[in-house]
């Protein structure tokens, strides 16, 4: 199951608490003085432990694409605030914002990616739908895409592509075509309306499924809209470019796709005597972990050591 889907399964909000933190710190590693780049700040969960262990000296480059949730963060990290930079825009331009800052290497990187709690229980983001809120599901509000214009403007194939893609739906022509002739009558505006359409177009026996069955479908969407595979295949060389040796990448993904891109290009950088991995399979969340954060359930984390 898919932190989407675990994260699905409640409605109530949540107090936010970070996947496997214990793991995320041994594989971090921090030490003083580090510089430790969060490429996926959210509430700041993961941030707040690293900041207490490098010190005074040490340094947060917090990056969110999200303002909402930078905003959040800053909140919650206040007592850090001398020790730390918040940068609204997206982990890909990394190089970019490091040069920006005057800054050549970093210690440490961590990208925890989807989106969270804090986003997802918020029905006007258009994350959930548990929900009912509008058709958006941007992280970069500033974007200009959203899940309305996917939804309610592209082809019936290239909508079952999304979902075939993204969502790993194997009824994806068939939700597609139903939703292509729904949206003919009127346009499919809010997230209770494409979960609506979604149901019906699913055979009896899914409907009965362990998760919702639009839950794919949401997925789909959220991924496409905010180009998640693109923008993490594009970041990984460049994280490892900005560490220093001995520096550290530890990435979080939630679903095969992102894992199987990370394991992929870790793989390569191990080839080319970049990296060295410091776990050949994924760390796995603990059962108290599942147990304290559903979200947990399907977390994979990956480390890559620079050389
Ligand atoms: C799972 S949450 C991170 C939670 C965080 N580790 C914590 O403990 O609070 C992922 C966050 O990363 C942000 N995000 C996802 N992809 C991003 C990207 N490509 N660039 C910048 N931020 C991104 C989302 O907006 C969301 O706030």
């Amino acid at each position: 199951m898919s932190k989407d889907e675990s994260q699905e399964r409640e409605s109530k909000p949540r107090k936010h608490i970070p996947v496997m933190p214990k793991e995320v710190l041994q594989m971090l590693n921090p030490g003083d003085h580090d510089i430790y780049v969060d490429g996926t700040l959210g509430m700041g969960g993961h941030a707040k432990l690293v900041l207490a262990i490098i010190g005074e000296k040490g340094k947060l480059i917090g990056i969110d694409q999200d303002a909402q949730s930078l905003k959040k963060a800053e909140e919650n990290l206040h007592i850090y605030k001398d020790q730390c930079v918040f940068v609204q825009d997206n982990f890909k331009n990394l190089n970019k914002i490091l040069k920006r800052l005057g800054i050549r290497k970093v210690d440490r990187i961590l990208l925890d990616l989807g989106i969270s709690s804090f986003q997802l229980d918020n029905a006007q983001r258009g994350f959930s739908l548990r929900n009912d809120g509008p058709l958006d599901m941007r992280m970069d509000q500033d974007s200009q895409l959203c899940a309305y214009d996917l939804v309610n403007s592209l082809s019936e194939k290239e909508i079952s592509n999304i979902l075939k893609e993204y969502g790993q739906e194997r009824m994806h022509n068939r939700i597609a075509r139903f939703l292509v002739t729904e949206r003919a009558k009127n346009p499919i505006e809010t997230t209770s309306a494409l979960s609506h359409v979604v149901l019906k177009a699913m055979p009896q026996g899914k409907k009965r499924e362990r998760i919702h069955p639009a839950t794919r479908t949401f997925q789909a969407f959220r991924i496409a809209v905010n180009r998640e595979l693109e923008a993490l295949d594009a970041s990984l060389d460049a994280c490892i470019d900005a560490l220093s040796p001995g520096g550290r990448l530890v990435v979080i993904s939630f679903h095969s796709l992102e894992d199987k891109i990370v394991k992929g290009r870790f793989k390569t950088l191990e080839a080319a005597n970049r990296v060295r991995l410091i776990v050949k399979k994924p760390l796995r969340p603990s059962e108290e972990d599942v147990q304290h954060n559903s979200r947990a359930r399907s977390a994979r984390l990956r480390v890559a050591e620079r050389i």
